[in-house]
């Protein structure tokens, strides 16, 4: 069985979010009581993965660093690298290469969230198609499907063809921003031609594993929420989504120093530590719940 890595896409200049951008990275702003990266990050560490990657530009950077440092206070290792350009999803692979050696790799987009019970079923049958040799992408059901990479599938939920961004949309199924690839992706997204906008296309890539009958597609249940943060609307809902989940089920979600707790990558010590840190917020305190058994 492969080793698989993990990395969180977090460049880009997030235009559509201007001014909120200028200063700062989109992937820092907050989701309701947390910075918005935090959501892939415990997607990655539901998913049993502890070797990170973050991929930023070269201006932020050190705003991600300050937030994580290496990892190990979350059981992790945290590594980070540069993209000049958005260049496109598919660089991720180029960019991460040496990270990635010989292992297999999800890659997650710093601005999706993934929320849901189910969730971690969804990642171990993803999991388990790697280690079959398979890759797998997530479908989605969206209302404007034009502004992803649309699915076009069967009864089977067998893929016939990924459109990019179409302009008459064959389906509502499009790809989310989570993605299984084995370790050949990196071979494939260095001979990858950049598309006309100029860019590596996550969705070239997909066509060609599709094209050699080496990608499964897992459709995401209603149970699921996913969130794509990228406009004021998308970012506030998400807010509102976690604020009130939290009221009614008093747990607080996509928390990844619970989930580190949780999943035994650290112990209490080191909970302590970070609660330490976060005393005078309501989250610190909440975590101090955890430590006292309390939640
Ligand atoms: P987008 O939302 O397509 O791009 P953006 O974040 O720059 O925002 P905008 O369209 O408003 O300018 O990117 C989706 C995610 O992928 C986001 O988390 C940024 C990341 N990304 C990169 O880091 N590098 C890239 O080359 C691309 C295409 C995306």
């Amino acid at each position: 069985m492969k080793k698989i890595k993990g990395i969180i896409l977090a460049g880009g200049y997030g235009t559509r979010l201007f001014p909120l951008t200028i200063g700062t990275s989109k992937q820092l702003l907050p989701v309701y009581d947390k910075p918005m990266i935090y959501y892939p990050l415990s997607v990655l560490m539901q998913a049993g993965i502890r070797d990170i990657l973050i991929i930023t530009n070269g201006e932020h950077m050190s705003s991600f660093q300050n937030l994580f440092g290496d990892g190990s206070s979350l059981g992790l290792s945290i590594n980070y690298e540069i993209q000049e350009q958005p260049n496109g999803i598919a660089e991720s692979f180029i960019i991460g290469s040496k990270f990635i050696g010989n292992d297999n790799v999800i890659l997650i987009l710093g601005d999706n969230i993934f929320y849901g019970q189910k969730l971690k079923s969804y990642l171990e049958k993803a999991k388990n198609n790697l280690n079959d040799g398979l890759s797998t992408v997530f479908g989605v059901k969206v209302k404007k499907p034009e502004n992803f990479g649309v699915i076009e599938y069967d009864k089977f939920n067998n893929i016939s063809k990924i459109y990019e961004k179409p302009t008459k949309p064959k389906s509502d199924l499009i790809v989310s921003g989570l993605y299984f690839y084995t370790n050949d992706v990196i071979k494939k997204a260095k001979v990858l031609k950049p598309s006309k906008r100029g860019e590596k296309e996550i969705t070239d890539i997909n066509n060609i594993y599709l094209s050699k009958k080496k990608l499964k597609l897992i459709i995401l249940s209603e149970q699921i929420s996913w969130i794509d943060t990228g406009t004021y609307g998308s970012l506030i809902n998400a807010s509102k989504y976690f604020e009130k989940l939290e009221d009614t089920s008093g747990k607080k979600s996509s928390c990844i120093e619970q989930i580190a707790y949780e999943m035994g990558y650290i112990n209490k010590s080191k909970l302590k530590k970070i609660v330490e840190k976060m005393k005078h917020s309501d989250y610190g305190k909440y975590l101090e719940r955890i430590i006292k058994n309390d939640i």
